[in-house]
């Protein structure tokens, strides 16, 4: 069993480059299916839910090539099939995603219940009421979820949560669709609207995305594309908290400036000093400056930050609050950063955080992917050795994460216990 070993740190400081979105490589894998010539996507990245889905695609009839280490060929002429595997869907809730496109190409998908990040109930309701709008059937058998459909139908759609999913999945139903689909409430994320970029370059018509209102017009077929992946917000939101914990200087490249806002004016308000470029930020001082944080649909907070702001309200001064409104269950990290010596109360959906902790090392469980992220910013600063167990969970979601800390001069290493 492999675990991550992170020591007390010095400041960190120097650069590092964002990988390619995991958030925005997975629909848009998901979304090849609906081509039938040649895509290349560029900047996809190394990460567990990648080779998962690409699992999945192949396992459809897609034929995926890798080009290079970032870098994909894809092909799906010769899609038969539209059942994806038990084991693969308990592997990644996302393996949901080609509902959406299976449904609009073969006419029918039988997924069974999304795995994943244990954070909440997280059901799939409105993808699901979403693809019975545009006229599909929906059947429940025992966790095996069946939709099928002659040829689905435009209509408007009003989702009762801008839910990222449902949105991309409606999304992807709906390009082969006939007529127009009108979709509102959607989800507003920028990887919304890279996979709307995406699909436009296949040859769909959309658009709207990237506000609450998007239109699709069916088209008859899509074919090929180049692609360049968007950079990972949440990865780099993940290395500004680690310069600001640190009390760092750190400049991340391959940075959308306009994505990272809520992250960049939280981080001045506990202190830092936070400079914008064209493609990179850079984030230097360490924060100190209590913090009241909740996260909301984009463009609020992300809740794929909050862990790593809880280490950070850790050691600030005073008491802070994290609220979560967008997950049930999203406060597992808590209890590990307790075990660290973090002072942190939870009542319901927000906890209380009093600082700054004298955090030590200890014995500790990635609970979910950003709480993986959040412990080892809480190493960084944390006395002695912290040992983070259950990083197949971090591995989901951080291409070489260790080689990227190390290069900013933090002590960590993978460690194999056998
Ligand atoms: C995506 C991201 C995830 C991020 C989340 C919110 C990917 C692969 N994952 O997850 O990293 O944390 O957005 O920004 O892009 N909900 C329902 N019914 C549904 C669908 C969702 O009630 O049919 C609820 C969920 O339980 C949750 C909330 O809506 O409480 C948000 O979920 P959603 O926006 O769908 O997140 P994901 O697409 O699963």
């Amino acid at each position: 069993m492999e675990k991550i070993v992170v020591k007390k740190s010095q400041p960190l400081s120097g650069r590092v480059r964002t990988s390619g979105a995991k958030n925005a490589a997975l629909p848009i894998l998901a979304a090849t299916l609906l081509g039938t010539e040649d895509i290349v996507l560029e900047d996809v990245p190394g990460l567990r839910d990648v080779d998962i889905m690409i699992e999945v695609l192949e396992s459809l009839g897609s034929v995926v090539e890798r080009l290079g280490k970032n870098r994909l060929k894809i092909n799906s002429k010769g899609l038969n099939g539209y059942t994806t595997s038990y084991d693969l869907m308990g592997k990644m809730r996302a393996s949901f995603l080609v509902m959406g496109p299976l449904l609009a190409r073969m006419g029918k998908t039988v997924n069974s219940l999304p795995g994943g990040c244990n954070i909440g109930a997280r059901p799939i309701d409105l993808h699901l009421k979403g693809f019975e709008a545009l006229g599909a059937v929906i059947e429940d058998n025992v966790g095996d979820i069946t939709a099928s459909c002659d040829k689905l139908k435009g209509t408007t759609i009003y989702l009762d949560f801008p839910s990222v999913g449902a949105t991309e999945n409606i999304i992807m139903a709906a390009v082969l669709a006939d007529g127009e689909t009108v979709l509102e409430n959607a989800a507003q994320e920028p990887e919304i609207v890279d996979l709307a970029n995406f699909l436009r370059k296949m040859g769909a018509k959309v658009v709207g995305a990237g506000t609450s209102t998007i239109r699709i017009r069916g088209v008859e077929r899509l074919g090929g594309c180049t692609h360049q992946i968007i950079p990972d917000r949440i990865e780099a939101g993940t290395f500004m908290v680690a310069a600001a914990i640190t009390g760092g200087d750190v400049t991340i490249d391959n940075v959308i400036v306009s994505h990272i806002k809520p992250v960049i004016a939280k981080l001045e308000e506990a202190g830092c000093d936070v400079t914008e470029g064209d493609d990179s930020v850079r984030v230097t001082g360490r924060g100190v400056k209590n913090l009241k944080i909740k996260t909301l649909p984009y463009p609020g907070f992300p809740t794929d930050m909050q862990a790593q702001f809880m280490a950070l309200t850790t050691v600030l001064n005073g008491k802070s609050s994290v609220k979560e409104t967008v997950f049930e269950n999203r406060f597992m990290h808590a209890d590990e950063l307790m075990k660290m010596g973090a002072e942190i109360t939870i009542e319901d959906r927000e906890a209380t955080v009093i600082g700054p902790a004298k955090l030590r090392g200890a014995k500790v469980k990635a609970t979910d992917l950003r709480a993986g992220a959040a412990l080892i910013l809480a190493g960084l600063v944390a006395e002695g050795k912290t040992e983070i167990y259950d990083i197949y969970h971090i591995d989901r979601g951080y291409e070489d994460i260790e080689a990227k800390f190390r290069s900013l001069g933090a002590h960590i290493e993978r460690v194999d216990e056998d």
